[in-house]
């Protein structure tokens, strides 16, 4: 079978079997790329035509417990520099988002025991009173199923938490002993129970990702179908253990972006902001290769600097010049919440 051939099959079925998948990764050429983001752009048009929809990305906090090798706001990284934005600060974003036309609001940020139930439910509630028609995704990592559930009754609709590696040894590699892929699984199926839309999503090249674990990517993504996947390519930060290796190929991460198109025709793709900072262009590519989300950045500036995941965070941030990377990308923005599909396609095969 020839990869165009395989492509077709992909788009077809949304499915296509692990050795068919394993050969398109691994003899892929730059046409056979061409043709998989022609016919991602395909897919997505039938789905939503050609917009794109745009997310107040709001960096609430940058203080983490958790340990994760490849963060740089792992809680073991003494240099990173720790904020708090209060309900205010977090208000003030969404209204800066909302007169811009944003129709999402995402609050995301490390693990902080600071942010209590109580003290999320309210800045949600807020929210919610305040903008009865936007959509609000949290992105706060591991919770209680009470915690969630207290959430999501509190206004919030969407929720993304990468899980990272769908590999068991994979993670474990990624994240220090305690921190388990079960663990992380069982949030996602919990917040799908809940009625959340849920996100999960992985790194490309991340330190020891082998063809086999971007397989096992894919088959979770299928058996999953997850209504959003962060997809990015994994970039070094100077304080971690992983300070020295290799950044993820952002043409790896364009190619993975395709496919997930193809098995998840339904599906909300940001293109990320770790593709627009391994890229010049990175996030337009992104959008050419079908995604169909972008998520500027409006943390206050202060803010900005301090979440610092990876190196060189920060080049391609912000709301400025948007508008003429989605056209030239051959779409354009939509001002509306832009839910995920996902739901209303049904697999129609195998
Ligand atoms: N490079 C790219 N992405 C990263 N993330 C964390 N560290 C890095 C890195 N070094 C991503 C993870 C996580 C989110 C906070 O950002 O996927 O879910
Ligand atoms: Fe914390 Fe998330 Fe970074 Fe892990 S990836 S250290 S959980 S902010």
């Amino acid at each position: 079978m020839t990869n165009l051939e395989r492509i077709d099959l992909l788009e077809q079925h949304r499915f296509l079997p692990r050795e068919e998948l394993r050969a398109l990764l691994e003899t892929h050429t730059p046409t056979d790329a061409e043709h998989l983001f022609a016919r991602a752009r395909a897919v997505r048009e039938t789905v939503y035509g050609r917009a794109v929809y745009l997310r107040t990305l709001i960096e609430i906090s940058s203080y983490c417990k958790k340990d994760c090798y490849y963060c740089g706001l792992r809680r073991s990284n003494q240099n990173a520099q720790r904020y708090r934005l209060s309900k205010d600060d977090i208000l003030a974003c969404c209204a800066e988002g909302y007169a811009l036309g944003l129709r999402t609001f995402v609050l995301q940020g490390g693990e902080d025991p600071w942010c209590t139930d109580a003290r999320l439910c309210d800045i949600t509630a807020n929210i919610r009173k305040r903008y009865p028609g936007c959509a609000i995704t949290l992105s706060l990592g591991e919770r209680s199923r009470e915690s969630y559930t207290a959430l999501f009754a509190a206004g919030a609709d969407r929720y993304l938490l990468r899980h990272e590696s769908a590999n068991e040894a994979h993670y474990r590699h990624l994240h220090p002993p305690e921190l388990r892929l079960q663990s992380r699984l069982q949030c996602l199926r919990d917040l799908r129970e809940i009625g959340y839309q849920v996100g999960c999503g992985f790194m490309v090249g991340s330190p020891g990702q082998s063809v086999d674990c971007l397989l096992d990517e894919l088959e979770l993504l299928r058996s999953f179908q997850p209504d959003m996947v962060g997809i990015g390519p994994f970039l070094p930060h100077r304080d971690t253990p992983f300070a020295h290796e290799p950044p993820g190929s952002p043409e790896l991460t364009l190619l993975l972006l395709g496919i997930t198109r193809l098995l998840l025709p339904g599906a909300l793709l940001p293109a990320t902001t770790a593709l627009g900072t391994a890229r010049a262009n990175g996030r337009a590519m992104g959008l050419l290769a079908g995604a169909n989300v972008v998520m500027p950045n409006f943390s206050p500036p202060s803010a900005r600097e301090k979440y610092s995941i990876y190196d060189g965070k920060n080049s391609a941030e912000g709301f400025d010049g948007l508008q003429a990377l989605v056209e030239g990308a051959g779409c354009h923005i939509e001002i509306t919440r832009g839910d995920a599909r996902s739901g209303e396609l049904t697999c129609t095969s195998t």
